[in-house]
């Protein structure tokens, strides 16, 4: 694991209908460490789900790339670690922290943390299957009343699981306040493996914060850095305002050129849009913006669009007139 971290360790997040083999290209070429890929359910892999299978694609990925798994049990999560890794996944991740009800219903995500002895036999079984690391991805706990990351972490690394990524918000704070990184220290002091710390962080510089805080080896960036991959690249913040610009111009167009490449038409389409407004986010009237692309039907007019959005005047009158 150690040789797998030897990167930048600051990384792009695993994010659902994002983190695909496109955006995780762009991430890497802009200065990204290894990077995982969004969750994918080993249930709807096994039953050969469409875009599961698009999602393992992991053909893009130059380098390192670690997969993530939703599921419940052995029984799926173990078939489909070894698929992954069939299709080319160099770290199997499990996903321990997502909190989208209909996901925890199922038991799955951020469920896997309330009941410690069950899903450390989930891990027992998926370490006995696979020769690649094995990672997680977990949060601070289920709820205040249950703040068990430290628990978790151990018998993570008691049962043979070779590093641990951390958002420390438990699932009931959802995404609400200020992730609270003494819990990630928490779990660096209690366990040998590496960690990753992860939550809030929007720069290079926040991310070195976090881990002189904390004492975490790595960092995940996941909001912050949507719309903004060029977050990664120390030498960015180091440009002018034209070459800023040429920069996003260059990263944006390599984007969407692969989204392109790597997607049947109507799943190029949608992807193209979910990233245009991102990259359109936080400019005037961005919701607008936002609206005029998700009305476009075909790549070529979303492109044309997108860049008439660039161009048009940063403040008022947008739409611009005629
Ligand atoms: C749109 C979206 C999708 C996400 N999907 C996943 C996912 O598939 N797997 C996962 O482990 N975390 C997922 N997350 C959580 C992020 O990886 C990350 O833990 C969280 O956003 C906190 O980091 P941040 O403050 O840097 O955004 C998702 C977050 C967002 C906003």
């Amino acid at each position: 694991m150690s040789e797998l971290l030897g990167g930048s360790p600051v990384r792009l997040a695993p994010m659902a209908s994002f983190t695909n083999a496109p955006f995780r290209r762009v991430a890497v070429r802009c200065g990204s460490g290894f990077t995982t890929n969004e969750e994918i359910d080993a249930e709807a892999l096994l039953a050969g789900n469409a875009w599961a299978g698009e999602s393992a694609r992991t053909e893009l990925d130059d380098g390192v790339v670690a997969m993530q798994l939703l599921g419940n049990s052995a029984e799926t999560l173990v078939p489909a670690a070894l698929r992954l890794v069939e299709a080319g996944a160099d770290i199997v991740d499990i996903n321990m922290g997502c909190p989208v009800p209909k996901i925890v219903q199922r038991g799955k995500g951020a469920a896997l943390m309330r009941d410690v002895s069950a899903t450390a036999r989930i891990l027992s079984a998926l370490r006995r299957a696979v020769d690649v690391p094995l990672t997680i991805k977990i949060r601070g706990g289920w709820d205040e009343c249950q703040p068990n990351a430290v628990e978790v972490a151990r018998m993570a690394q008691d049962v043979g699981v070779d590093a641990i990524t951390v958002h420390p918000r438990t699932r009931a704070q959802r995404f609400g306040g200020r992730a609270p990184w003494d819990v990630i220290a928490e779990v660096v002091a209690a366990v040998g493996i590496p960690v990753t710390g992860n939550g809030d962080v929007t720069s290079l510089a926040e991310a070195r914060r976090m881990m002189a805080a904390t004492g975490c080896r790595s960092v995940m960036v996941g909001r912050a850095a949507l719309g903004r991959p060029w977050l990664f690249d120390s030498a960015y913040d180091g440009l002018d305002r034209a070459g800023q610009a040429a920069y996003e111009e260059r990263v944006i167009a390599e984007h969407l050129d692969l989204i392109e490449a790597c997607f049947p038409p109507k799943a190029a389409l949608l992807q193209m849009k979910k990233h245009l407004a991102q990259y359109g986010a936080g400019r005037s009237e961005a919701r607008i913006r936002r609206a005029e692309l998700f009305a476009q039907s075909t790549a070529g007019a979303l492109r044309t669009t997108f860049v008439r959005q660039r161009t048009a005047p940063p403040s008022g009158g947008w739409p611009p007139p005629g």
